[in-house]
């Protein structure tokens, strides 16, 4: 599918719009609606995000609208919190009734939702216990704050001597705590001192991980990893480490902590990625989908003998188990069962990968790789051949054949639509990316100008690993 405009103009080969490619607006007095609102924002909001040049202003299951009236199909789903598709009609009818009723006690006073959320995820997930947060990024910190506690009085670390490992590569939200764990310089430079208390090891290596619970295990509280990297670009760790890590977690009694924000909820195919190989971590944490893609919801999962150790007045957050956020909550969680969407993600996943698998052995030059796990996926792309053109590039044209995708890294492009996405969707995003690759490249390359440096190298600053780039980076 492409947008109106562009269906009109694809009969003549590419679309020619007039869009900004990158964050720096166009004058306003000749902007149109879509423009002026860029423009707007990037007068107005801090400039922390690099976005694609579309505004969003109506979406349903996995179309999205802009101000003129474009259509699109949204092949990220805000970064998989819209597993469900946009504005699904149940979630939407939990949110107006319950809007109407109560959107707030604060954890001040009971209210008459958060209990049967926190029964729903008990049920569901098998755990005796329940925090709700709001984002990712602060079940995150919850569940560190945690381990950290358990380590105290459970394990008995000496006093402020508890680590956390996590994994190269990681993504687990911007607060401070969470990227004293990233390899990320852009979001890590400028913002020291990081927090002390961080060991780093490889994703998927379970030989260096018992190395490092070997030396400090006495000191470990936790083991934080996502069970497949999400913005690292879907990368899937080698079959039997989540078990592995499990065996090590319990020999070294270090809490083993699974970051689902992005993988969980039906993503991979399973509710939790972790289900893959059968391992039942000590933590779970979940976000992103749990709300539906309506408001933020984020919970952390545990049993009494770790979450007890967080005592009244330790830990909260006034909106956190919100009566309007647990009907969102509740609601969210029966479209995925009722809906099948774990078993639809597998399968749906499966037949997106056979097409771009087909896509790529057309173009065997621009891509190397296409992985992932039910929906969640990603293309590798050959910077060397593409060079200049970046991955953000792809994703511009591929916008202006009316698919949305947002590039992770340099050359990596993650594809992660509503769970309920329908086939002919599916298909028609496959196309666009064809007709890039086959049409708009070639014109594309022309038009860049061949003196552009190429891109960094992303040699983490604290572990000194190049972890984001492709053998064939263009620099070395
Ligand atoms: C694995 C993972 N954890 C945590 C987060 C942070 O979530 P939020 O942006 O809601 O804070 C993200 C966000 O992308 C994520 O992918």
């Amino acid at each position: 599918m492409a947008t109106r405009r562009c269906l009109r103009s694809l009969s003549n080969g590419l679309c020619q719009g007039t869009r900004s490619f990158g964050a720096v607006p166009e004058a306003t007095a000749s902007a149109s609606g879509s423009q002026k609102l860029i423009n707007l924002e990037y007068e107005c909001s801090a400039h922390n995000y690099h976005p694609v040049p579309i505004v969003f202003s109506e979406a349903k299951g996995s179309s999205v609208w802009d101000p003129e009236g474009n259509r699109y199909l949204d092949f990220l789903a805000a970064y998989s919190a819209v597993n469900q598709g946009h504005g699904h009609p149940k979630i939407m009818k939990a949110l107006q009734e319950q809007a109407q009723r109560l959107t707030l006690s604060s954890r001040a006073f009971y209210n008459d939702k958060f209990p049967i959320f926190a029964e729903r995820l008990r049920n569901i997930f098998g755990y005796d216990m329940v925090l709700p947060m709001n984002t990712g990024a602060e079940g995150v910190e919850t569940a560190l704050k945690l381990a950290r506690k358990w380590g105290y009085e459970k394990k008995k670390i000496p006093k402020d001597e508890a680590i956390i490992v996590s994994c190269c590569g990681c993504f687990h939200g911007r607060t401070l705590a969470v990227i004293s764990m990233s390899c990320d310089n852009e979001a890590t430079r400028g913002f020291g001192p990081l927090l002390p208390g961080h060991v780093k090891v490889d994703f998927g290596d379970a030989v260096a991980l018992e190395k490092i619970f070997k030396e400090s295990g006495d000191r470990i509280a936790g083991f934080l990893f996502e069970p497949i990297q999400g913005e690292a670009g879907v990368v899937i760790p080698p079959d039997g480490y989540l078990k592995a890590v499990r065996d090590l977690c319990s020999k070294y009694n270090i809490l083993m902590i699974a970051d689902e924000v992005q993988s969980g909820l039906a993503r991979t195919g399973k509710m939790l990625a972790c289900d893959w190989e059968e391992v039942r971590p000590d933590v779970v944490i979940l976000g992103k989908a749990l709300g539906g893609g309506v408001i933020p919801v984020s919970a952390v999962l545990a049993d009494k003998d770790v979450m007890l150790c967080i005592q009244p007045g330790e830990h909260g957050s006034t909106f956190g188990g919100n009566p309007l956020a647990s009907a969102v909550g509740i609601a969210s969680l029966d479209v995925l069962r009722d809906e099948g969407l774990a078993e639809r993600s597998s399968q749906v996943g499966q037949e997106l990968r056979n097409q771009l698998l087909k896509i790529q052995q057309q173009y065997p030059n621009y891509i190397k790789e296409v992985r992932g796990r039910g929906l969640f996926n990603a293309v590798v792309l050959n910077s060397k051949s593409l060079f200049p053109i970046s991955a953000y590039d792809i994703c511009l044209k591929l916008k202006e054949r009316g698919v949305l995708a947002k590039p992770t890294h340099d050359s990596i492009i993650r594809l992660t639509p509503p769970l309920s996405i329908s086939l002919d969707e599916l298909r028609e995003g496959s196309k666009a990316l064809h007709d890039v690759l086959e049409l708009d490249l070639p014109k594309i390359q022309k038009a860049k100008p061949e003196h552009v440096s190429p891109t960094n190298s992303h040699i983490c600053d604290r572990c000194g690993r190049d972890l984001y780039a492709s053998p064939d980076k263009v620099s070395e």
